[in-house]
């Protein structure tokens, strides 16, 4: 992405930041994010519901995408919301000081400890998933003597064109209330019955690495039409409308997504169109972009330990991480571009494999890769590693994880530690 370049030594920088330096500075595998591309993107996002929407919308960084203290802070300070899916982001969120009041907390299973925790907290909306959670809240939340605000999280029946695993929103999926079988109707209907609940409005995500508007616009139509239905049938008007998040970035030049403020405008003119033409008033706007933010921000650098030539099949090239760093590639088969960064003005005229370190044939980064002649010790990058990488990491084989460095403003900066080894024994007995 643009926030990349060669400097004069004709290594790869990020953010205008030496990536060999920083290899060399705190190690490899070092996940690097590029904090003014973070804060560029959310005010991109920002400035399409000021222009659509004349402001009256949240854009919440939905953070399972990428998670630790420093990207609250980072969220905090750009005014964002932020989506949450468990007691853990939850509470990351808050210990780093935001302002949780602007979370939606998510999740088909949350548990009686993480309800408890939204509601003591004081989550600002939390998106009721099925009828029990429902019950459970309203349950919960009477006891604190307390009105949870919540939304119901509606499977619009819009099926995205993405990846079987990140497609949330026909009908066979595990999270929501079904449109079409009448079951979201009674959902509503039984969530303004409670005492102990607000139900501030209506939620649908309909999946990710969603690279064209019409999933988007489709599932707004559908939403408006339910919001008119409710008003007409029930007397009740939503307050808010969150429409999830999903918005494609490009991995590689395979993928040609669009401008994000293309897939805001798109869906604005679905809802301020109906708007005008129905008895609704539109409804508070809320978005929830995590991989379109955190992924082309985000870098994997990695040092080469061995090649292994096999001749007219394949070329391993041999890093220090793999699928406990970056477990895309196994679980989706994923593609990234990479680039030896220390040869990074060089031209890539050699195709290998890159193969991670862990005790698995299918660890690997990536197959048929293009990247500049290497040998052992070179660096290498990985690019678009922002989201999902870090968050998904593991300690399969008992690797540590890798350390993360943002960088911004041309200086680079310690995000979170590398594990060392005791902290892989923090929990045994
Ligand atoms: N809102 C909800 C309710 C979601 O379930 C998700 C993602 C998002 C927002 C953010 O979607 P995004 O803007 O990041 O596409 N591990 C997979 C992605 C799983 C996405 C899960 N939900 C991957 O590595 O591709």
């Amino acid at each position: 992405s643009d926030n990349l370049g060669v400097n004069a030594s004709g290594n790869l920088t990020i953010g205008g930041v030496d990536t060999v330096v920083l290899a060399k500075k705190y190690g490899t595998p070092l996940y690097v994010m590029d904090e003014d591309m973070i804060r560029r993107d959310c005010k991109t996002f920002q400035k399409s519901i000021d222009t659509y929407y004349d402001g009256q919308g949240l854009v919440c960084y939905a953070s399972k995408a990428f998670s630790c203290k420093e990207i609250y802070r980072v969220m905090q300070s750009e005014n964002m919301g932020i989506d949450v899916v468990s007691g853990g982001e939850l509470y990351t969120a808050v210990q780093a000081g935001f302002d949780v009041t602007k979370a939606c907390f998510h999740g088909n299973n949350k548990t009686t400890e993480e309800l408890n925790m939204a509601l003591d907290y004081g989550v600002g909306r939390i998106v009721v998933d099925n009828i029990y959670e429902m019950e459970h809240l309203n349950q919960l939340a009477a006891e604190k003597h307390l009105t949870a605000p919540i939304l119901l999280r509606i499977k619009p029946g819009v099926d995205a064109h993405t990846h079987n695993f990140i497609r949330t929103g026909q009908i066979d999926s595990k999270f929501g209330f079904a449109l079409e079988t009448g079951e979201a109707y009674e959902a509503v209907k039984k969530a303004i019955s409670y005492p102990n609940l607000k139900l501030r409005g209506l939620h649908c995500h309909i999946g990710s690495q969603i690279l064209d508007t019409q999933g988007f616009t489709a599932a707004a139509e559908v939403m408006m039409e339910f919001i008119e239905k409710l008003k007409k049938e029930l007397g009740y008007e939503a307050e808010d409308l969150n429409l999830g998040g999903g918005f494609g970035i490009r991995y590689t030049e395979a993928d040609d997504p669009l401008p994000y403020d293309a897939y805001m405008e798109a869906v604005a003119k679905v809802i301020n169109g109906f708007c005008a033409s129905h008895d609704v008033k539109r409804p508070f706007i809320l978005i929830e972009p995590g991989r379109s933010i955190a992924a082309p921000a985000g870098i994997t650098l990695y040092t080469v330990g061995g090649i292994k030539e096999i001749p007219n099949i394949r070329t391993y090239v041999s890093v220090d991480g793999g699928m406990c760093d970056n477990p895309r590639y196994i679980l989706y088969q994923s593609a990234y571009d990479a680039l030896v960064a220390n040869k990074a003005g060089q031209p890539k005229t050699e195709k290998v494999t890159i193969a991670g370190k862990c005790c698995e044939s299918g660890d690997l980064i990536g197959e048929n890769m293009e990247i500049q002649p290497c040998e052992v010790g070179d660096i290498i990058a990985v690019c678009a590693t922002g989201a999902y990488n870090y968050s998904m990491a593991s300690n399969y084989n008992r690797l540590q994880k890798p350390a993360v460095v943002f960088v911004k403003g041309g200086e680079d900066r310690l995000a979170v530690k590398r594990e060392s080894l005791d902290d892989i024994l923090r929990n045994d007995i």
